[in-house]
């Protein structure tokens, strides 16, 4: 496995690699990796010759200071875990390798898809998020792009971005990877406490009663009402978002049908520590 710092040494590594080997398949990620991040890397690993991952903290995509400045940090342990499976090429840039002198982000705008739920809530963050996968691609120039269907939001907006720009890049969603007691695992799940764990749980419970009513009962919307209240009076938990949308252009599902790309998505603060979680509904 080769570790490699500046962006132009990468590109020149891949310029290479592409003629001799084959398909560039691309994990982008902040680090402290978990068996999340490896289901990305194994179907990486599937699906093309090169796999590059890459590991950087992007400062603009937070909301508070205090998030980016305790984002753990794990890099032996994430280097170990990326050889383990069978990474060709990690990348760990620097902000002036990303961002060049202006450190500076553009802003994106695809409708309601950036301005909705975790657009709502964390200004600029899908900025940030899209700034910062602009840039990575135009360095790696991957041919396989592989994001977690954990940020369901942020896929759409990454499916959006290569659309419009990276027409060349396929995006592939891989599905969520959970702890064996349900909690989706994250990166920030370390910063959860042992008590505070049990009331995060019940996200993913609400989540599994509202499959289980909407397939049993037929009765989507009262599910998600009762649910939503349930989260509301645990007064451990931070209810941001609970609802059922399009995984395409999270708009809010209206009707009695529920159309094969329906899920149900979350979002919670519990112990200071800032949740998201999603179910597809019609899939178990
Ligand atoms: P990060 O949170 O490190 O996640 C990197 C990738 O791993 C994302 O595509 C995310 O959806 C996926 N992932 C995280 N937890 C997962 C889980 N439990 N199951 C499946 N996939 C999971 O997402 C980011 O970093 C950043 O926004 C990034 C895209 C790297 C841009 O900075």
């Amino acid at each position: 496995m080769v570790i490699i710092h500046a962006a132009a040494e990468l590109a020149d590594f891949l310029k290479k690699e592409r003629l001799t080997r084959g398909l560039v398949g691309f994990v982008p990620t902040m680090g402290a990796l978990h068996e999340g991040h490896a289901s990305l890397m194994q179907q990486a690993r599937r699906d093309t010759q090169v796999v590059v991952l890459s590991i950087f903290v992007n400062p603009k995509q937070f909301n508070e200071n205090a998030d980016f400045v305790n984002y753990p940090v794990t890099r032996e342990a994430d280097l170990e875990l990326a050889r383990n499976e069978g990474v060709d090429v990690v990348f760990l840039p620097d902000v002036s390798d990303v961002y060049e002198d202006s450190f500076q982000t553009e802003s994106a705008n695809y409708g309601d898809l950036t301005a909705v739920f975790e657009g709502g809530k964390r200004p600029g963050h899908f900025d940030g998020v899209v700034s910062v996968v602009r840039r990575l691609f135009k360095i790696v120039r991957p041919d396989l792009a592989f994001f977690g269907e954990k940020d369901l939001q942020q896929l759409a907006v990454i499916r959006q971005l290569s659309k419009i720009e990276f027409p060349r890049i396929q995006v592939i969603g891989c599905p969520l990877i959970r702890d064996e007691d349900g909690l989706a695992m994250s990166s920030r799940n370390v910063r959860i406490s042992a008590s505070d764990r049990g009331h995060a749980l019940k996200l993913h419970s609400s989540l599994l009663d509202v499959l289980r009513c909407s397939k049993t009962q037929g009765d989507l919307h009262g599910a998600i009402d009762r649910n939503r209240d349930l989260l509301n009076e645990d007064e451990h938990i931070e209810l941001e978002y609970f609802a059922a949308v399009n995984g395409k252009e999270f708009s809010i599902l209206k009707g009695r049908e529920v159309p094969e790309e329906t899920f149900v998505i979350v979002a919670a603060v519990v112990g200071g520590v800032r949740l998201i979680d999603n179910c597809r509904l019609g899939c178990s």
